[in-house]
């Protein structure tokens, strides 16, 4: 449960602010970064975001024989998961999350915000079949006006995925796009790594970091 605004969002996760992560986040906002400290340091964090994404899975008992022979009561997972990484900026997302995640399966939507209105574009997604039965990981990084993220929930949900099994994990968001996905989707959880300001006139979040997408794969 986090405060945004004032008011309280049950489905909203802010991973702690602890010097790490401050650290972190630093590294990644400063513009004198060179790309190399960017990809590794988002990296990181994105590993953080990926391990409390795991945290909300269900698990249920599971009873073993430890190798001295006596019983230990504990827990395994319940369920299987499919990541889906908003192309592109998401794809920097989808290697952290197959080192935690052995068996999942990876899903991409490409969607892209049009430069002028901010809009974003639906081009193709590509979904297992039985993605309905799965929990699901929406991966982008940014969260600005959440266009591009509702328009990734509305395609989940035609193909049956409940709210309940989304969790969209994302690095910067702006208080406007989580807003406007929790108003569309109620009941999906949404995980950050930080809350920024607002928005700028163009769309960006500020203080932000600039385009994640293009300084992460060099086209800046
Ligand atoms: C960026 C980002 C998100 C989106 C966030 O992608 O990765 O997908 O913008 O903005 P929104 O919340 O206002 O929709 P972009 O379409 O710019 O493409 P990129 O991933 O290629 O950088
Ligand atoms: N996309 C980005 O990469 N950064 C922003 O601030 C907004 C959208």
């Amino acid at each position: 449960m986090a405060v945004l605004r004032g008011k309280e969002y049950p489905q909203l996760s802010v991973l702690e602010m602890t010097s790490q992560l401050q650290t972190l986040m630093t590294i990644i906002r400063d513009k004198n970064t060179k790309r190399n400290d960017f990809i590794f340091y988002s990296d990181r964090i994105n590993r953080l975001l990926v391990e409390a994404g795991l945290n909300c899975l269900p698990t249920r008992e599971k009873v073993v024989e430890t190798r001295t022979g006596e019983t230990y009561v504990g827990t395994e997972f319940v369920g299987k998961i499919c990541a889906v990484p908003i192309i592109r900026a998401g794809l920097s997302m989808q290697n952290v999350i197959r080192e935690v995640a052995k068996k999942i399966r990876i899903a991409h939507i490409l969607i892209q915000r049009d430069e002028e209105t901010a809009k974003p574009i639906f081009f193709k997604d590509w979904l297992p079949d039985d993605i309905e039965n799965r929990f699901v990981f929406i991966l982008d990084p940014m969260l600005a006006t959440g266009g591009s993220a509702n328009e990734t929930i509305r395609s989940l949900k035609l193909k049956g995925v409940a709210e309940e099994k989304i969790i969209f994990i994302n690095l910067v968001a702006a208080p406007e796009g989580i807003e406007a996905v929790l108003a569309a989707y109620p009941n999906i959880r949404i995980i950050t790594a930080e809350v920024d300001e607002g928005l700028d006139t163009n769309a960006y979040i500020v203080p932000g970091l600039g385009d994640f997408g293009d300084i992460y794969f060099g086209t800046d």
